[in-house]
């Protein structure tokens, strides 16, 4: 009753304003972002050109996003009657549709400033506007100047503004506007995964070892390749999470899909070498390209991460079909020449996509993040909305949890005050995906200690982990008390082996380090349970969390040591039960394998 009385009083307030005279409203701007300072490593160079092009991105309101999400709940609750009943891309698109009054007033704002209705390019559903327009038109619609700023460290430069607004008619019909105040543009995004020089290559008789246990088909983690503690190969990950006796049956139906950003390419002859050196019986598996609004693939320059991903999740899930999306930009910005800028954002043309498709991968892996505050609100919000929609419609979502532990560098806050707070990551701090946090050694394993983790200052706790969280903190005491915000969202979820994964770059063979292992790991293991329970002719698994914090428990194997130091303190420490250091733990396959066999 009283979200419908609220309903039809917003309903009336819309149409209130549709009635005033509108070119006044059009000029009576409130802010809808702001930051404090530059954000941190970007110096401003000069004002941007007035006739430079920007293909702006308009968000609009979803109309019905709060059934979207009961529905996500519903069908994600092995109690629930809907288990399984996920949505197609009809029905999603139907929930995320915009009302007419918020279509009729944002076109009356457009038409306002001269924008040729026809121009204006529109997402399926309609939620998404995209329009080129010239800096200084941009300008007026935003109440904003635009700047070119710099980045030293990276020696790039782009186009954005440190604040913008909106007229206050539109901001209740509007979620974000972009580009304007994230800087994180798409070749700035941040990996999680890096060479790790002190950690050397495999060994030839550490090959041998980790190979007769692919053969001998382990089923017991005591009896886990010694050299797996140094050095992992897909071997070591089988045996460790207990994959190892399960042969794909759905690959007609089942795919695991990688997403990936600009200038990260993964490499087909990496790959094959890959598979001659740590699993023979998938040589000539290769997996399928996909280029996102302009995404390259550069055979000649392999990238540490998309090599990564893709060799551990086709290792892990072969023979399922596998497929890498790079998403792609236009060029960097360059101050004196006429090209345009890249005002592609990062994950906003992928979701985008993804979301435009009838049919999408079941399971999904992504190794990029960001500290939070770096990330506007909105923006956030707006992104973080995009993975409930592909929980919706019965994709798994896993991102790497970081590789600060609970945050690197100064730690100071950025809203003004540069106090010192722990930093969550974002995506990993929305609670629509599930988290992977980082392991190392066995027999037991550890947490690794830059393990991302910790609680969202954006994003409140979902109920799916309150109680979980709960006993954590109570064990947890006042430590570190002020430094994290515990009614937020906590993560990570789960975890997986971090530490001295054997990729194969450029034919050589490198250790890597970082969440981003864990994620396509993890990720595997995860389009393993989603092919079984396709082959007993289930739906897919969907959002995992509401599952994995209920029944899943006890298919986890739970990690109760070590830490993740970051901001001058200890971090936090793994313990029995869930922490924001391992989540609830790395995976057992066939534990897991009669759990979901058992939901509905
Ligand atoms: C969505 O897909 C349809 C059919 O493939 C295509 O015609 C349309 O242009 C796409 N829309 C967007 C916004 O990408
Ligand atoms: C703590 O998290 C909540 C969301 O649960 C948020 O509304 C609040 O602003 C956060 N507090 C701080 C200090 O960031
Ligand atoms: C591995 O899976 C099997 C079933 O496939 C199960 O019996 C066993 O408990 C699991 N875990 C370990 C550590 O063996």
């Amino acid at each position: 009753m009283h979200v419908l009385s609220l309903l039809v009083k917003a309903a009336v307030a819309a149409r209130i304003v549709l009635a005033t005279p509108l070119a006044r409203s059009w000029d009576d701007f409130e802010v809808k972002h702001a930051w404090v300072d530059i954000p941190a490593g970007w110096e401003r160079h000069s004002d941007a050109p007035p006739e430079h092009v920007l293909n702006l991105k308009i968000s609009l309101k979803q109309d019905k996003f709060d059934d979207l999400v009961d529905h996500l709940y519903q069908v994600s609750d092995p109690s629930h009657p809907r288990y399984g009943a996920h949505l197609s891309k009809e029905d999603v698109d139907a929930l995320i549709a915009p009302s007419s009054d918020t279509v009729d007033l944002v076109e009356a704002w457009l038409k306002y400033h001269n924008v040729d209705p026809d121009a204006v390019q529109r997402s399926n559903a309609g939620d998404w506007l995209s329009l080129s327009v010239p800096v200084s038109q941009a300008e007026s619609m935003l109440g904003t100047k635009y700047s070119i700023f710099f980045n030293p460290s990276s020696s790039s430069f782009i186009v954005r503004t440190t604040s913008y607004s909106l007229p206050k008619a539109i901001h209740p019909h509007v979620n974000v506007v972009a580009p304007t105040t994230y800087f994180g543009s798409m070749r700035k995004m941040k990996t999680t995964s890096f060479v790790d020089p002190s950690i050397k290559a495999i060994s030839d008789a550490d090959i041998q070892e980790q190979r007769k246990a692919l053969i001998d088909g382990l089923h017991s983690l005591a009896a886990v390749p010694s050299s797996c503690a140094r050095t992992v190969t897909p071997a070591c990950l089988q045996a460790l999470y207990n994959t190892t006796g399960y042969t794909p049956q759905a690959s007609a139906v089942n795919k695991m899909g990688v997403a990936g950003y600009l200038e990260e390419f993964a490499n087909d002859a990496d790959l094959q070498t890959f598979f001659q050196r740590f699993l023979t019986k998938a040589e000539g598996a290769t997996f399928t390209h996909v280029q996102v609004n302009g995404g390259e693939n550069n055979q000649n320059d392999p990238g540490v991460e998309a090599n990564l991903d893709i060799q551990y999740t086709e290792a892990m899930t072969f023979p399922t079909p596998n497929i890498y999306f790079s998403t792609g930009g236009s060029p960097p910005f360059v101050p004196d020449s006429q090209t345009p800028t890249n005002t592609n954002e990062p994950y906003l043309d992928w979701l985008d996509f993804i979301m435009n498709q009838t049919v999408i991968p079941q399971t999904f892996s992504t190794s990029y993040g960001d500290d939070e505050q770096t990330v506007p609100l909105d923006f956030a919000q707006t992104v973080c909305n995009g993975f409930a929609q592909l929980g919706a419609r019965g994709s798994s979502v896993m991102f790497s949890s970081g590789d600060d532990g609970v945050g690197g560098g100064s730690c100071v806050s950025n809203d003004g005050t540069n106090t010192v707070k722990f930093q969550p990551n974002f995506p990993a701090s929305c609670p629509y995906v599930t988290t992977v946090g980082g392991t190392t050694k066995v027999n037991p394993e550890v947490a690794v200690d830059f393990s991302g983790g910790g609680f969202s200052n954006y994003f409140a706790q979902p109920s799916y982990q309150s109680s979980a969280v709960a006993t954590f903190l109570k064990g947890f005491g006042t430590q570190d008390k002020g430094l994290f915000n515990v009614t937020g969202r906590a993560y990570p979820d789960v975890s997986a082996q971090g530490q001295g994964f054997q990729v194969v770059i450029g034919g050589r063979t490198e250790s890597v380090s970082g969440t981003s292992c864990s994620s396509p790991t993890f990720a595997g293991v995860v389009s393993l349970l989603n092919d079984f329970r396709i082959a007993s002719g289930k739906a897919p698994l969907g959002f995992l969390n509401p599952l994995f914090y209920s029944s899943g428990v006890s298919g986890f194997n739970d990690i109760v040591s070590g830490s993740n130091p970051g901001c001058g303190t200890n971090g936090f420490t793994a313990v029995k039960g869930w922490d924001p250091v391992t989540g609830l733990g790395t995976p057992d396959f066939g534990k897991l394998q009669a759990i979901v066999g058992a939901a509905p």
